[in-house]
């Protein structure tokens, strides 16, 4: 799909009252950090298409690959007149199972991302055949499954997805708050399928998240352009440096901003006045990665069973299905 970058809406008053409460929050944790579901405005979600197509970023190219194999045993087996996914990007996966769903069947996808521009995009593709109802949740994954469900009862069993390692974004508490939401909606015979990147050579995990392009790299100041764009922020864009790194005991990559000089920041409808010191970092994302065993135990612990898994060995990536236990 060609990347592009949807008209750019306004955020309304009240998304702009809450990125600035959130900037807030948590700029001034130590050490600084901040919320990583606002890398996605227009520029943020085409910036992360791009990155899908890198040599050095696998994780798309491996699910996409694990779906084409085993989509018809995964349709075969939860047969889903309604498709919930979190996070959708284009929806090329999405579009890729619904392939291998029979004809007759008619089928409702909701699609639920932060991003007005992703959803959009995987609107648009899905809508293509003319034979799924789309509808589309701009909102975070918790908000958005609730919308989901006032938007009535199922007919039929529903599959959720939660691909691309979207997962791996949130904190262990965090990924089993998550996930013991999405398991709250579900219905006896709904299943969960759930994309998740394996524990690889520290050399690939490296340059997958800091790559020789530089778009990581922009992916991740984006977010100040941003802050600067929508809540009066004067950061110097070009005086914060994108690094990853490996935590080997926590078993995940970190994406930092280092302020490479001494340097005061303003966002003003945040009433921040910030003193960075040279190298002080801002903890921007963690990308978790796991063992195939770790992944079952996690959906386990969430009141799940597992139905299958499907190991990607060329690129260590593992698709889980699970049902509610
Ligand atoms: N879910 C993706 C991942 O963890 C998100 C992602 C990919 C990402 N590349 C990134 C997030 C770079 C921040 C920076 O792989």
């Amino acid at each position: 799909m060609p990347l592009s970058v949807a008209p750019r809406t306004a955020p309304s008053a009240s998304e702009i009252r809450q990125f600035a409460d959130d900037i807030a929050y948590y700029l001034a944790l130590s050490p600084r950090q901040l919320p990583s579901k606002y890398f996605y405005d227009a520029l943020g979600s085409a910036l992360f298409e791009a990155i899908c197509e890198l040599p050095w970023y696998r994780i798309t190219r491996a699910e996409q690959r694990l779906i084409e194999r085993h989509r018809r045993k995964l349709i075969e087996r939860v047969q889903p007149s309604t498709l919930v996914e979190l996070g959708p990007g284009s929806g090329a996966k999405l579009a890729t199972i619904l392939d291998a769903s029979p004809s007759w069947r008619h089928v409702s996808v909701h699609l639920v991302d932060v991003s007005a521009a992703a959803l959009a995009a995987a609107a648009r593709t899905l809508s293509d055949g003319g034979r799924v109802d789309v509808f589309t949740h701009q909102a975070p994954y918790e908000s958005g499954l609730a919308a989901v469900r006032r938007s009535g009862p199922a007919n039929g069993r529903t599959l959720t997805l939660f691909l691309g390692s979207n997962i791996g974004n949130f904190d262990p508490p965090g990924a089993h708050a998550l996930l013991r939401s999405i398991r709250g909606g579900l219905a006896p015979g709904d299943a969960l399928l759930v994309g998740a990147d394996l524990v690889k050579e520290e050399r690939k995990l490296l340059l997958a998240y800091d790559d020789p392009l530089g778009v990581t790299a922009a992916f991740n100041r984006n977010l100040l352009v941003r802050i600067n764009r929508e809540i009066g922020g004067d950061f110097d864009v070009a005086a914060f440096a994108h690094r990853a790194s490996w935590n080997a005991a926590a078993s995940r990559v970190e994406m930092h901003l280092v302020s490479t000089r001494a340097q005061r920041v303003r966002v003003s409808r945040a009433g921040l006045e910030i003193a960075f010191r040279e190298g002080e970092t801002v903890w921007t994302e963690s990308s978790y990665k796991y063992e195939p065993a770790c992944v079952v135990a996690m959906l386990e612990r969430a009141a799940f069973r597992p139905l299958e898994q499907w190991i990607d060995d060329e690129d260590r990536f593992a698709l889980t299905l699970v049902e509610p236990a």
